[in-house]
């Protein structure tokens, strides 16, 4: 431990007033804090000490939901000057988060993927005659732009019946920059400064926030402008299901804010996470080689499979590609928890009721249980022997809980399902020798990283 460090209970604090996160996306500075103070410490901010855990015992207390439970943190808070009382910036005890969590939940069992799957592939089709046309050029793609193409299409078209049309435009859509802009708001309004003037900032949020309610108020339009016989994708749940204890439906304003909520968390983190898997598979060639083995396996050399439900079932290798991406780099890197009474976690670290502690994901993910090399990337940790001899908490990229993600089968279906597909029909060349840097908007990203193609021929 660096010299004069304060403990409490056994465990540094480290002030945020006298050693402030250095530059950069806070991912990174918080993985460094941990590899200085340990897998846990406190953070103290305003006053306020917030545990910092990283490691499996720590986390396994956390995700115990008799003790504890989701901590909506200040960047949350900022989240709800635009997505409210949405599921995922609901406080615990808002009445709306159970209810909409009970009357959406259906739209999220794994049966409801089999009836998005045509339009995820209507989608990835979209995304391959761009790339078919790019390798065709010999023009690398912009691989995280593209995959949020994909992704805000897919989410808007199947959960909402709404097309973004993101491939029809050179620039992404506008929807886009303004929810890119908002994130990050929200991110940086917790570091601020008490002697600079932010108004400007603050109008142009308030700006994008605008403009992210008038995209909603014209998803919501489209459906309702014309009678339709109800529909049972998300936007016809929340419009028209009716609560089973008391027949009530969600209220407009909680309407819209769910709306904003699926767009946002509906495809940020899963193109995030493409992005890493495909950065991933140019570095290793070898998990290239076997996904291309799996994916030849069931489509052998059809030049244009279309993939089924089914198939997508049968990509594991592919699943634990992405599994082993959301090991190392999730695409949301914390969470948030708090206790609900007082209470004792670990070697006797005190904890007093609803106070915070945040997960981080990927010092979790390298915790000793990942053995002896954990910053390697090897899908083979989720083969189905090695997954079932490990503690289920040593992997936590949805979150934990009941508040955990209720989108992951939506995202791993879609992931999968365009994994394959491009493996199946481009080689990846790295051309110009891309070394990885995050982007952090909350939520984490390759910058910068693109790609040349070339065609495939499957077997190969
Ligand atoms: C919650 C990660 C995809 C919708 C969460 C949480 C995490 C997470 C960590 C918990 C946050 C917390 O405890 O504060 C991810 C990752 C994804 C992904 C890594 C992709 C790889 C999706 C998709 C959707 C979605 C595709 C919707 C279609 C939500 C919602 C919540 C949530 C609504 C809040 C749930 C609640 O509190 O009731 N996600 N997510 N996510 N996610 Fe996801």
């Amino acid at each position: 431990l660096p010299p004069h460090t304060e403990m409490r209970d056994g465990l540094p604090v480290v002030d945020l007033a006298t050693s402030p996160l250095p530059a950069g996306p806070p991912v990174l500075a918080n993985m460094e804090r941990a590899r200085t103070y340990g897998p846990a410490y406190f953070q103290r901010f305003g006053g306020f000490d917030v545990l910092f855990a990283g490691g499996l015992d720590l986390v396994t207390e956390l995700a115990d939901e008799q003790r504890f439970t989701k901590f909506v943190g200040p960047a949350l808070v900022n989240v709800r000057e635009f997505a409210g009382d949405g599921l995922f910036t609901a406080f615990n005890d808002e009445p709306n988060w159970a209810k909409a969590h009970d009357l959406l939940m259906p739209a999220f069992a794994l049966g409801s993927m089999r009836r998005y799957h045509p339009v995820m592939l209507r989608v990835a089709h979209r995304l391959l005659d761009t790339w078919d046309r790019r390798a065709a050029a010999g023009t690398p793609v912009d691989v995280a732009d593209d995959m949020t193409r994909m992704t805000l299409d897919t989410i808007g078209l199947a959960g909402f019946g709404f097309d973004f049309g993101s491939f029809d435009s050179d620039r992404p859509h506008p929807f886009v920059g303004a929810m890119v802009r908002c994130l990050t708001w929200a991110m940086t309004k917790t570091g601020r400064k008490p002697d600079v003037d932010y108004g400007e900032v603050d109008e142009a949020f308030r700006a994008d926030a605008d403009y992210l309610a008038s995209v909603v108020d014209e998803v919501i339009a489209a459906r309702t402008a014309v009678p339709q016989p109800e529909a049972d994708d998300l936007l016809g749940l929340m419009l028209s299901a009716r609560h089973p204890s008391d027949g009530t439906t969600l209220d407009k304003a909680n309407i819209r804010n769910q709306v904003i909520t699926f767009l946002i968390a509906g495809h940020e983190t899963t193109s995030g996470t493409l992005a890493f898997a495909l950065y991933f598979l140019s570095q290793h060639p070898e998990v290239l080689h076997r996904v291309q083995r799996e994916v030849d396996e069931l489509w052998g050399d059809v030049a244009d499979p279309e993939p089924t439900y089914e198939d997508v079932g049968r990509l594991r290798y592919t699943r634990q590609v992405l599994n082993e991406t959301l090991r190392l780099w999730p695409a949301a890197p914390g969470f948030g928890r708090q206790a609900l009474k007082d209470t004792v976690i670990g070697d006797g670290v005190r904890m007093r009721a609803g106070q915070p502690a945040l997960v981080s994901v990927p010092m979790l993910h390298r915790d000793p249980v990942w053995g002896d090399n954990p910053d390697l990337f090897d899908p083979s940790r989720f083969d189905p022997e090695a997954e079932a001899a490990r503690s289920p908490h040593a992997f936590k990229p949805f979150g934990t809980g009941e508040r955990a993600c209720i989108g992951r089968q939506f995202a791993l279906h879609e992931a999968t399902m365009l994994l394959g597909m491009l493996a199946h029909r481009y080689r990846l060349i790295d051309h110009a020798r891309y070394q990885l840097t995050i982007k952090q908007t909350l939520t984490i990203k390759p910058d910068g990283f693109t790609l040349n193609l070339i065609p495939r021929t499957p077997g190969e």
